[in-house]
């Protein structure tokens, strides 16, 4: 099963940026860890990182009839890109929301997610774990509808 994880704006500056709500790891030590997750699931996953919109959703389009299932931490196009949400709708690959934080207990307007509605589910508030449980729910998508 070939998984793609998506990283969008700001997320190269992981370790860096706002460690306090980040953490100290940087996004090759988070793509270590799926590498590793991934091997032991029996999944062959990409992991890539784009900070701009129209890219990502170009990556979104490409993945049609090459991966399985799709997680996506969208950074803060979560809150406003319909375009991406279009996108993941689009496409109909299962598709996994995923944060870093608990976008829930943050800054009122980090509760909306536009993308939610159209994905399989969200995991967010575990940081690197979120990216890890998301590669087990990937595994696992078989009674999933568009899986
Ligand atoms: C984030 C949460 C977003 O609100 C924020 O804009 C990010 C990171 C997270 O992983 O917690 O860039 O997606």
């Amino acid at each position: 099963k070939k998984v793609l994880v998506v990283n969008g704006p700001n997320l190269n500056l992981l370790g860096v940026r706002e460690k306090g709500v980040y953490g100290s790891e940087t996004l090759l030590d988070i793509a270590k860890a799926v590498n590793i997750t991934s091997e032991e699931l029996g999944l062959e996953t990409d992991f890539i990182q784009s900070n701009h919109e129209g890219e990502i959703i170009d990556r979104l389009h490409a993945a049609r009839g090459v991966y399985q299932a799709v997680i996506i931490n969208a950074g803060a196009y979560t809150h406003y890109s319909i375009a991406i949400r279009d996108a993941i709708k689009s496409i109909e690959i299962p598709t996994i929301e995923i944060h870093l934080s608990n976008i829930h207990s943050r800054e009122e307007f980090r509760h909306t997610s536009v993308i939610a509605p159209v994905c399989a589910g969200q995991i967010c508030g575990f940081g690197k774990m979120s990216y890890i449980l998301a590669l087990h729910a990937a595994a696992n998508l078989n009674g999933y509808i568009y899986s």
